[in-house]
């Protein structure tokens, strides 16, 4: 059974799509064992209490350097055991000592049709806007593996979501949702818990 750790920062839309799947036993050889987020409000967690998954909040308020942050969130992640760990809405740059602890065993869910309208500065609504303000007709999401750089690591799916004259950021965030992120997520999830893809 692989065993999953998934980051999160805010709604957990993307969590929600993994918890699913499993349920709907679209992933069969895979479980959540823990959720773990920056913000302390993140709905995410509630998500994870729901299904009584275990949930710990590491803010980097709450330690006085960044380094301490960055020890404390790979001792919450490394607590867990993970076989894989999943980026699902974490807008915290993973700090190094986690992309090497954990090398090839963490993927990401990016907003956009990578390389396009990614890397510093691209995250959440912020990926839509640049995406209107450009013009392109067709965006969609990407799965990677995560490395030591920014939405840089090997891409592992994709899929295109057309974008509609009249959209707004808020708009088409939602229909990449709906159309991309909550499906490729959960499908590689599902490749790599069936060995389908390798890690590690
Ligand atoms: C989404 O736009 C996702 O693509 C990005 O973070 C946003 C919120 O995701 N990575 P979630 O609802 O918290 O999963």
């Amino acid at each position: 059974m692989l065993r999953i750790a998934v980051c999160v920062s805010g709604g957990g839309t993307n969590l929600e799509a993994i918890f699913k799947a499993i349920e709907d036993k679209k992933i069969k050889n895979a479980e959540v064992v823990k959720v773990i987020g920056n913000n302390r409000n993140a709905y995410a967690f509630e998500r994870a209490k729901s299904r009584n998954v275990a949930f710990e909040c590491v803010s980097p308020k709450d330690f006085e350097d960044r380094e301490k942050f960055n020890i404390a969130l790979l001792e919450s992640i490394k607590e867990a055991s993970p076989d894989l760990v999943v980026l699902a809405g974490f807008l915290v740059n993973v700090p190094e000592i986690v992309v090497k602890a954990f090398k090839n065993r963490i993927i990401n869910i990016h907003p956009s049709l990578i390389p396009s309208f990614c890397g510093k500065g691209y995250y959440g609504l912020k990926v839509h806007e640049a995406v209107l303000a450009r013009g392109v007709k067709v965006t969609g999401a990407t799965v990677h593996f995560v490395d030591e750089g920014i939405d840089t690591g090997r891409i592992l799916a994709q899929k295109a979501v057309e974008v509609l004259d009249g959209d707004t950021p808020e708009v088409l965030q939602r229909r990449v949702m709906e159309q991309a992120e909550w499906i490729i997520l959960p499908d590689i999830i599902s490749k790599i818990s069936d060995g389908v893809i390798a890690i590690g």
